[in-house]
């Protein structure tokens, strides 16, 4: 029987905190400090469950089997957990859905290594899926290394190319959405939806990149410390397009970035200025784009239930962005 999008979301939920019990087995337990680190992180009450949410729907739309979606989606948490573990070391981040992160409230070494452990578990939580889904995920995580590893290279530059922020997006979040989109289709056998539904998470992903981008150059309540790209000097979405509008901006946000440090106002300010170039107002635009590219991808199964579910949901997204005026 097809569970409510409740019910699915509660038995995620379940296995998410049977997954992450410290006295499961010897995994966790010996370190007891890790498992509450990746419960802190993956239990948190500001997760979205983003990921979660898009396997059920695509799940309605090509009836999936729900007992493996349900594997799949705690997969999809812990890879995605994973991920923000360490990337919370890299930017050395504070706040993480609307709590301190790991690495603040234990260490860098914690949220290291239970990042390495969520990502042993969630490979391990596919052993019921077929055996292409696991490698699949496999090379998502791999994906996402190599993102990361440009993006931390490519710090402080004031000339990255479009096509390399893309590059970077499509590693580090469209890889996911992707992977939850075939491996749903896949349960059900569906080959044309795995294709779709897989084309359909590159595009998502990078719309959810970009709005993630958008959000970071002013203050929200997101639950993660506002200006962290700025402050951090990662190339986000609208710092390059603010760059390509004015030659003032770029050469503002250099000599910012080639100091030693900078002041919260700066930093502030340099929002502003992006805002006040119209990159943020294009930003909204392009995500709007990726957004209908996104939908347009599910081809005949948008008609379907679920898929027009997912169409509402992101269309959505993009309305409640932040308008683009600055503050
Ligand atoms: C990766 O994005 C997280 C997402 C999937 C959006 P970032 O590298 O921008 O990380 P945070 O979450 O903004 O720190
Ligand atoms: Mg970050
Ligand atoms: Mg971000």
């Amino acid at each position: 029987m097809t569970p409510t999008k409740q019910t699915f979301l509660n038995q995620v939920e379940q296995n998410i905190i049977s997954s992450l019990a410290w006295d499961k087995e010897a995994s966790w337990s010996d370190r007891p400090a890790l498992a509450a680190a990746a419960q802190h992180l993956c239990m948190a009450p500001g997760a979205k469950r983003a990921r979660p949410k898009l396997c059920y729907f695509f799940g309605l739309a090509v009836g999936a089997d729900f007992n493996l979606l349900v594997d799949i989606a705690t997969t999809g948490e812990f890879i995605h957990g994973a991920s923000l573990l360490h990337d919370d070391v890299i930017d050395s981040g504070t706040l993480r859905r609307g709590a301190p992160t790991v690495n603040a409230k234990w260490d860098n070494i914690t949220a290291v290594l239970a990042g390495d452990l969520l990502l042993a578990e969630s490979i391990k939580g596919l052993h019921r899926c077929p055996r292409s889904i696991a490698q699949e995920a496999l090379e998502v995580v791999a994906e996402m290394t190599r993102a990361t590893m440009l993006e931390a290279h490519i710090r402080g530059s004031t000339n990255v190319p479009i096509l390399q922020w893309e590059y970077i997006a499509q590693g580090k979040t469209s890889s996911m959405f992707r992977w939850c989109g075939r491996s749903t289709a896949c349960t059900a056998n569906d080959n044309e939806a795995k294709e779709r539904f897989g084309q359909f998470g590159e595009h998502f992903g990078i719309a959810f990149q970009m709005a993630d981008d958008l959000l970071d150059i002013r203050p929200t309540d997101s639950g993660k410390t506002p200006f962290a790209d700025i402050r951090n000097k990662n190339p986000s979405y609208p710092l390059i397009l603010a760059q390509n509008i004015s030659d003032d901006f770029r050469s503002a946000l250099s000599k910012a970035w080639n100091r030693p440090t900078m002041e919260e106002e700066e930093i502030f300010d340099l929002g502003q200025y992006v805002i006040a170039t119209g990159a943020a107002a294009q930003t909204r635009d392009i995500i709007e784009q990726r957004i209908n590219q996104a939908i347009e991808a599910l081809g005949p199964y948008v008609e379907r239930p679920g898929c027009r579910e997912i169409a509402l949901w992101v269309r959505n997204i993009c309305k409640s962005l932040p308008q683009s005026e600055a503050v």
